[in-house]
């Protein structure tokens, strides 16, 4: 074939302008019916034969925009440098770029002067939505609502696109079993079980059933992998863990997001027994690309490359541009080491060439399953941009969700719901009037003070008189870069006025917690009580009123031993998202009926931690007679969590009875349980189904979550529940890795959490 025909078919089969001289301007529109007619493959292996080694390694290269930094930026990294590697083709994405003024500007470059014109691919950390918040993730998952989860997801997909952005980085589906961590805020909690469901679903809204519509992102499995077992809870700390605990505790979500079609994966800042995570060829290339078959791509974190360095693993640079390729990291974010060293490394025979094919087909893959080759600009309509953020229906959406993450963790009297009439209602604590906390800590995109405060939601019901004080600050500050956020105030000045208000109200309700910048990214705590002057404020206004109701607002499991024993009622409302304020003081009225249920278990101590449900028996699991020492326990405080996992309460109550299970088979068993309304309100139930398997080759812990149901009931209605264990639910990892359904006894438990009651057996 003569080479210009060669050049005019590559040309027709990608859609691009690969074959142009420089100075040939692109298209903003492309015709679509290329894409119905080859399919994605061959345009990838069209393209990446017109391309240099530089060009290649280009797509491996991302870099921040010129603000909005979401890391520390590397002394290398000016702006004058990026614009450089741009128009060469040196950068295959960009993150931290948003609105559509400014990715068009961008990717206009990337398009326009580059010799291959391949698009951006923008990236941005659309956690729980992107202007308009949902409740930070944490929250989310206590509703265990997955239809409502990925309604959230689709809702900040749609909004993050009309800016301009086609990639997330989430869902961060990282287990933890530590709430000093502070980014247990951003995950589904310590369960893999809801964990995997929750990923699942998070991916499917994010993604939608065609990642090439105008609505949609491509999502981000992250971080990749025990980044939530940092030893100690203390951010960015190493990782140590066994083969049963990776297998069977963190791999899961990771694996049901693959399932769910996740087109990219985050390594880790973290490294996981001795290898980081960004340069582990055990994780990235054995596991993620053979076992699971992963055809997506790997970007790394934020500078994680260069950070193999401190870790003690890379010599230096161009070790660990070395390192983090070979292992199979196919994206540099902001490490700029890809870039600076890769090709040398190729040329020298350090890293294989077929590596960075590879990558860079992962990469360009996604790009042209994002339709990015077909419009380059399909993300930046700035009428729609216009039109879609801030919408009602997001409103809307984020109200929903934020009623169905409430939990009511005690309601003693029947002190909730609130009377609707002439009361004289106390409203206390700052973070009442607080209109940025509830946006959490991811929320770049959104402007502060745009959250409905608990103030304002209760302002909207007029029956009662309604006296607010603040009582006290929760810290100096509530900023994203200060330190303020952990240095407690100790101003006690306004807790007299607060007295007062208190000493005359019929009930008091105390909005107590954290600020949105005490949780997230770089947020460890080793306290868990509230910060600052908050707790001594308590105990005052208990002195003269005690109907308190603590409202709390957190974005991790806080010790409440003092609340339990002394406050009528409690109600988690963690950090809600944009309709916060709305979603608190309609459940406080009872105008939506609780149902959320803890993802996390909240200890009695932070000594219990790490603390987790699916524990195992150890040898000497139970108290042989009172006052003996040798079995598993502490001296001071008893084993359990104060509130285990999957509790929440309701303005109902349920009962659960005539609980049977029958193997059909070695590998399957059916389970009925019935629940009933036993109260007087309709409400929820999420019907919570653990197996525990007696005795196994690696051994089992003492609970699993395995099946659960949200079931809504009238009162004293009843409703048969069934649910299917199939070799899935049943078997478990050994630890050679593979998945095996071992014979032998089970027990079943069915019920409102995780420690159900309610018992049955079989043996298989
Ligand atoms: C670091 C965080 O660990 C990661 O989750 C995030 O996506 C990146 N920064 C980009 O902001």
């Amino acid at each position: 074939m003569k080479p210009n025909l060669t050049v005019a078919i590559v040309c027709f089969l990608i859609g691009l302008n690969a074959c142009q001289n420089p100075n040939t301007t692109h298209s903003e529109t492309r015709s679509s019916s290329i894409t119905s007619v080859v399919d994605v493959e061959q345009k990838v292996e069209t393209l990446l034969k017109q391309m240099t080694l530089e060009e290649k390694i280009g797509q491996m290269n991302q870099y921040s925009g010129f603000w909005d930094l979401t890391g520390p930026a590397p002394s290398n990294g000016d702006a004058a440098k990026k614009y450089e590697h741009l128009r060469k083709g040196y950068v295959g994405s960009m993150l931290n770029l948003r609105g559509v003024e400014n990715v068009r500007k961008i990717q206009k470059i990337a398009v326009e002067e580059t010799r291959l014109g391949i698009p951006l691919i923008i990236g941005f950390d659309v956690i729980h939505g992107y202007e308009t918040l949902s409740p930070i993730p944490l929250a989310e998952s206590a509703s265990w609502d997955l239809e409502a989860i990925k309604k959230s997801a689709e809702v900040a997909a749609e909004e993050a696109a009309a800016a301009g952005i086609n990639w997330t980085f989430a869902p961060m589906v990282d287990i933890s079993r530590d709430a000093r961590w502070g980014r247990v805020m951003e995950g589904a909690g310590e369960d893999p079980y809801l964990g995997s469901k929750i990923a699942f679903a998070r991916v499917q809204g994010f993604q939608g059933s065609d990642l090439s519509k105008h609505t949609t992102l491509a999502a981000c499995a992250k971080h990749f992998a025990a980044y939530g077992f940092a030893e100690s809870g203390r951010e960015y700390n190493t990782a140590d863990v066994g083969t049963s605990t990776l297998n069977n505790i963190i791999f899961p979500p990771f694996q049901a997001t693959i399932d769910a079609g996740v087109r990219t994966f985050m390594n880790s800042f973290s490294e996981l027994n001795g290898i980081p995570a960004t340069g582990n060829s055990y994780l990235q290339r054995d596991i993620l690309k053979d076992k699971w078959e992963f055809d997506g791509f790997v970007v790394s974190d934020w500078g994680s490359i260069e950070e193999m360095i401190s870790h003690g693993y890379a010599k230096d640079n161009k070790h660990a541009a070395q390192i983090a390729a070979n292992a199979g990291s196919d994206m540099d974010m902001e490490s700029y080491l890809y870039v600076n060293e890769l090709a040398d490394l190729v040329r020298e025979g350090k890293v294989k060439q077929a590596y960075i094919d590879d990558a860079a087909k992962r990469i360009l893959r996604v790009k042209f399953e994002l339709g990015l080759f077909e419009d380059p600009y399909k993300y930046c309509d700035a009428q729609r941009e216009k039109e879609v953020i801030g919408q009602q229906a997001f409103h809307d959406a984020c109200l929903d969700m934020a009623k169905k993450s409430i939990v009511l963790l005690k309601n003693e009297n029947q002190l909730l719901p609130l009377k609707k009439q002439g009361q004289k209602i106390a409203l206390i604590g700052a973070l009442a009037t607080d209109k940025t906390s509830p946006l959490g800590n991811w929320r770049i995109a959104a402007k502060d003070n745009t959250a409905v405060s608990v103030l304002e939601g209760m302002q909207a019901y007029t029956g009662n008189q309604l006296t607010y004080a603040k009582g006290a600050d929760v810290s100096l500050g509530n900023t994203e870069f200060t330190v303020e956020v952990n240095i407690n105030t100790t101003d006690k000045s306004e807790f007299p006025q607060a007295i007062a208000v208190a000493k005359t109200a019929d009930v008091v309700v105390m909005v107590l917690g954290e600020i949105g910048y005490q949780s997230g990214e770089g947020r460890s705590r080793t306290e868990l009580g509230l910060p600052g002057v908050q707790q001594e404020l308590l105990e005052a206004i208990y002195k003269v009123n005690k109907n308190i109701v603590l409202v709390l607002n957190n974005g991790r499991p806080l010790v409440l031993n003092w609340h339990q024993e002394h406050l009528p009622a409690i109600v988690e409302a963690w950090q809600l998202g944009t309709q916060s304020g709305n979603a608190i003081a309609q459940v406080l009225y009872g105008d939506y009926n609780p149902s959320g249920k803890l993802p996390m278990s909240f200890p009695r101590a932070v000594g219990q931690i790490p603390i987790y449900y699916n524990y195992k028996n150890t040898g000497r699991p139970t108290l042989p007679a009172p006052g003996k020492v040798f079995w598993s326990h502490y001296q001071d405080v008893e084993n359990s969590p104060l509130y285990p996992f999957g509790y929440g309460l309701s303005y109902t109550t349920f009962e659960y009875s005539s609980l049977q299970a029958q193997a059909v088979s070695d590998k399957e068993v059916t389970v009925s349980v019935t629940l009933k309304n036993s109260g007087k309100l309709t409400g929820k139930e999420v019907v919570q189904l653990y197996i525990r398997d007696h005795y196994a080759s690696v051994t089992r812990p003492v609970r699993e979550l395995k099946g659960f149901e949200l079931v809504s009931l009238e009162p004293n209605e009843s409703k048969e529940i069934s649910f299917t264990l199939t070799e899935k639910e049943l078997g478990f990892y050994n630890n050679q890795g593979d998945f095996v359904l071992e014979p032998g006894d089970f027990s079943i438990f069915v019920g409102g959490d995780s420690n159900a009651k309610l018992e049955t057996k079989i043996t298989l």
